[in-house]
């Protein structure tokens, strides 16, 4: 089973759509899929105007059992855990328990493993490490990325990777690879991206992650988003299913790169000064 967390400590970059469109992806080409939103903003759901009778936050606190969380065949082949704004208030409700760091994550593991009912696990998170995106970062095993064109996705992307690296320092024995790092709204031509993909290559860390050309920039992802469809359901012609597609056909060959080493930690961004020089 694939366990794949979309991340980055910056928002609005596009890992919703992402993770949306990597779940929908994958189903579409006949995998079993589980999509969990553990951003308790609930935005998946509100994509996809799902409504759930049970809410995640329930099923992480053992008052709901996975079976009435799992919304099925939301599309043919996938499934959704919704979140809600309850879920906020899963730091405060755990700050009692033991091992409350990896109590989520323990859940998942031993409900959705054991069963072998999906062939991959995609998770949206939110732009914080909070208790649920550290619990994302100990399920998942591979990682995906999205980056805007802009300098502070560029340095949330880098936060991300050194909160990987405090993961990696804790559960030495982990599976955690970073798959990609996707840079979305792309313009091409545009100085902005121009900008943004240098500092990206400027982070050697980053640099041989980079999955180009990326999601380009795209109206018709923002109408397929207020439609509730994929884009692939919207706009199947557009340029945002082609670079989503083309992605898709990326994860599916599967292959993720090298572990990221942990002598790759950096504490003053290499990109800073690129980006300065650009900008
Ligand atoms: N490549 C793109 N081109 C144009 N709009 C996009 C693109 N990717 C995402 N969007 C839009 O940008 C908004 C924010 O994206 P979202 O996936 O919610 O970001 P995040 O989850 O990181 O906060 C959404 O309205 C989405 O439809
Ligand atoms: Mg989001």
């Amino acid at each position: 089973m694939r366990k794949l967390a979309v991340v980055n400590m910056k928002g609005g970059v596009g890992k919703t759509t992402t993770s949306i469109h990597i779940a929908a992806g994958l189903a579409l080409r006949g995998h079993k899929v589980l999509l969990v939103d553990a951003d308790p903003q609930g935005n998946v759901g509100h994509t996809l105007q799902l409504q759930a009778r049970h809410t995640f936050e329930e099923w992480m606190t053992g008052e709901a059992p996975l079976d009435a969380v799992v919304m099925r065949g939301v599309r043919e082949g996938l499934d959704v855990i919704v979140s809600t704004p309850a879920a906020f208030s899963l730091e405060r409700r755990l700050a009692g328990e033991t091992q409350r760091e990896t109590i989520l994550s323990r859940r998942l593991h031993k409900e959705l493993t054991d069963k072998k009912r999906y062939d991959a696990v995609i998770l949206d998170t939110s732009p914080a490490m909070n208790l649920l995106t550290y619990n994302a970062l100990l399920f998942a095993e591979e990682l995906v990325i999205p980056v805007g064109m802009d300098l502070m996705a560029v340095i949330g992307a880098r936060q991300t990777l050194n909160g990987v690296l405090q993961v990696r320092e804790l559960w030495p024995d982990r599976r955690l690879e970073l798959l990609a790092v996707l840079p979305t709204f792309v313009h091409s031509g545009n100085h902005a991206s121009k900008a943004t993909i240098e500092a990206l290559e400027s982070d050697a860390a980053i640099a041989k992650h980079v999955f180009h050309p990326g999601i380009r920039q795209c109206i018709d992802l923002n109408y397929a988003t207020a439609s509730h469809q994929t884009i692939w359901e919207y706009a199947p012609r557009s340029r945002a299913a082609d670079d989503y597609s083309a992605l898709i056909d990326y994860i599916e060959r599967g292959k993720t790169g090298d572990r990221y080493a942990s002598d790759e930690r950096s504490e003053t961004p290499p990109f800073a000064e690129s980006l300065a020089r650009t900008a």
